[in-house]
């Protein structure tokens, strides 16, 4: 028996209205900051003492572009997406607004706390334990409100994506909880109670699995819901949907220690690392090839319609960055890549490449739904595809080239056994590159301010509310997904 039809205006979409804003400003901000982080290394000059010096904004770049950018994508399309696939209103909309406003609140107490030095030291974990009390709060109530949506709903199955974002709520409640357990030692103080080795084991389990489940499984829900629905066709295989989520989620949990090789940490858990890293290359690509796959039939619509761009091109980086990731889990590829910016051409490839383009496409989807109007200018939102796939191709390729040969050089040894450069010289062969990256920056970040000015016109030209001249409810959700 198909269940009853639900009308839109059932739906709470203020909340998905509310986080996909809050995403575009904190994506803005968080790219500002991490080109002034990329100027900073060109130019040692640009370093502010002390609320704008490089240790300070690194930090501030990570988390406005992960927790406040990505992750406010991922708040406003699970939203959007889990009640559309239930068939059924959030939980609770009290609920909804605590989400929202509290996890806003969380990113200013972020980014203040993190320009006066407040900082626990530990990479995408850096804030001060009262601000990690307030993340669990908001978290579970996240997790109450996704999983009772999910209790009261009226489809019988469960699509894909809802399984790509169960994955990512449970995971992140528990690398968060367990690698944040701390002694306060005063209101902006606290000490890990892990010590030495423990420490960096737990840390990377839970840096490892942020990428896994903040930087992933989130967006390869996102994939999941909206390439279809952009493309009008049906994801290309449900069992391979199934079979590579979890594997994939089973793979990721043993990767974690790839961060610490060549580290006094035990060599067998170094190997071990290294066997998972490689085995994930089966469930990334399985995803990928299945978002691939879902545009047969529809890649003439990809020369027009720049939504679609932009998810398949993300889809490819995806491909990319989790082939290089296992490849530089490999001891003797790690040996030239540790320490290097090939590291964070890596990152990149995948963030900007793989997450970006992704949560660009699903916002450049939602918006225009959710003020019931058309995108204010498809061209602008071409101009911003093109802008942004050439400055993440500048980023990525500079920082590639730079970091090999920064690895080259440290390695390089004369005959008679000493070093042939020097550290400063390594630091001088690779100047022009800090450049180069800069440029892809303001690629980069330009494309992001079309897309803001793009929305907002957008916005002003549509109304929150049921559109006039429709009856409350009157727009009927074929089939729900
Ligand atoms: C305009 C765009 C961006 C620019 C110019 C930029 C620049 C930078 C710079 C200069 C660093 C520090 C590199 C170093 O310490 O050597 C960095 C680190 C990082 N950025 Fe970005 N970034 C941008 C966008 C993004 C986005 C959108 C994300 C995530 C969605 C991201 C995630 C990261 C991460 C995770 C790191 C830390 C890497 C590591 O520790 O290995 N960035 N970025
Ligand atoms: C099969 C999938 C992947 C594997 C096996 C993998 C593996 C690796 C390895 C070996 C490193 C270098 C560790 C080091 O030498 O310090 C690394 C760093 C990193 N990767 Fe990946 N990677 C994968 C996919 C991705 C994706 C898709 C993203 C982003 C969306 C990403 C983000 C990062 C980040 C942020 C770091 C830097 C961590 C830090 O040092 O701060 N990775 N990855």
């Amino acid at each position: 028996m198909p269940s009853p039809a639900v009308t839109r205006s059932e739906y709470d979409m203020s909340v998905v209205r509310g986080f996909a804003i809050s995403a575009l400003v904190w994506g803005v901000v968080g790219m500002t900051v991490g080109l002034l982080a990329a100027v900073q290394l060109a130019a040692p000059a640009f370093n502010l003492s002390p609320y704008l010096s490089f240790g300070r904004i690194r930090p501030l770049h990570t988390n406005a572009v992960i927790f406040g950018f990505t992750l406010g994508t991922v708040f406003a399309s699970s939203y959007y997406g889990v009640q559309r696939l239930c068939r059924v209103r959030m939980f609770s909309d009290t609920l909804s607004r605590i989400n929202l406003w509290g996890w806003n609140a969380v990113i200013v107490a972020a980014a203040v706390s993190l320009l006066l030095g407040k900082s626990t030291s530990k990479e995408y974990a850096e804030l001060e334990w009262p601000i990690d009390i307030a993340i669990t709060v908001v978290w579970v109530v996240y997790a109450i409100n996704f999983f009772g949506t999910i209790a009261r709903r009226r489809e019988k199955g469960m699509y894909v994506a809802i399984w790509f974002w169960i994955a990512t709520i449970l995971s992140i409640a528990l690398l968060h909880i367990f690698n944040s357990l701390e002694r306060p030692v005063s209101w902006m103080k606290s000490y890990s109670i892990y010590a030495g080795l423990y420490d960096a084991n737990i840390q990377w389990w839970y840096g490892h699995n942020a990428v896994g489940f903040l930087l992933t499984t989130p967006i390869l829900g996102m994939m999941y819901y909206f390439l279809p629905k952009q493309a009008g066709r049906p994801i290309f295989s449900h069992r391979l949907s199934i079979v590579h989520f979890w594997s994939l989620i089973f793979l990721y949990m043993w990767a974690g220690p790839h961060h610490l090789i060549y580290s006094p940490l035990p060599d067998w858990t170094q190997t071990l690392a290294t066997g998972f890293s490689v085995m994930l290359i089966l469930p990334s690509w399985g995803g990928m090839l299945n978002g691939l796959l879902t545009l047969r039939g529809a890649w003439d619509k990809l020369r027009t319609d720049p939504i679609l761009k932009l998810f398949a091109v993300g889809i490819t980086f995806y491909g990319m960055s989790t082939f290089e990731g296992p490849m530089m889990a490999v001891k003797t590829v790690n040996s030239l890549s540790h320490f290097t910016n090939w590291t964070i051409g890596h990152v990149h490839s995948g963030a900007l490449g793989w997450v970006a383009l992704t949560c660009f496409g699903a916002l450049y989807y939602m918006i225009p739904r959710l003020w019931h109007t058309q995108l204010y200018s498809q061209r602008l939102a071409e101009l911003h595809f093109w802008i942004a796939t050439l400055g993440l191709v500048t980023y990525v390729t500079s920082m590639w080239v730079s970091g090999i040969t920064q690895g080259l050089m440290w390695r390089a040894v004369n005959p008679d056994g000493s070093l042939a450069y020097t550290f400063i010289e390594s630091v001088a062969a690779i100047h022009i590159y800090d450049w180069i990256r800069a440029a892809g920056g303001v690629l980069f970040l330009s494309g992001a301010l079309l897309m803001f000015y793009n929305v907002v016109m957008t916005i002003r030209q549509g109304s929150a509310g049921v559109p006039e001249g429709l009856p409350a409810g009157a727009v009927p959700v074929a089939g729900g997904r």
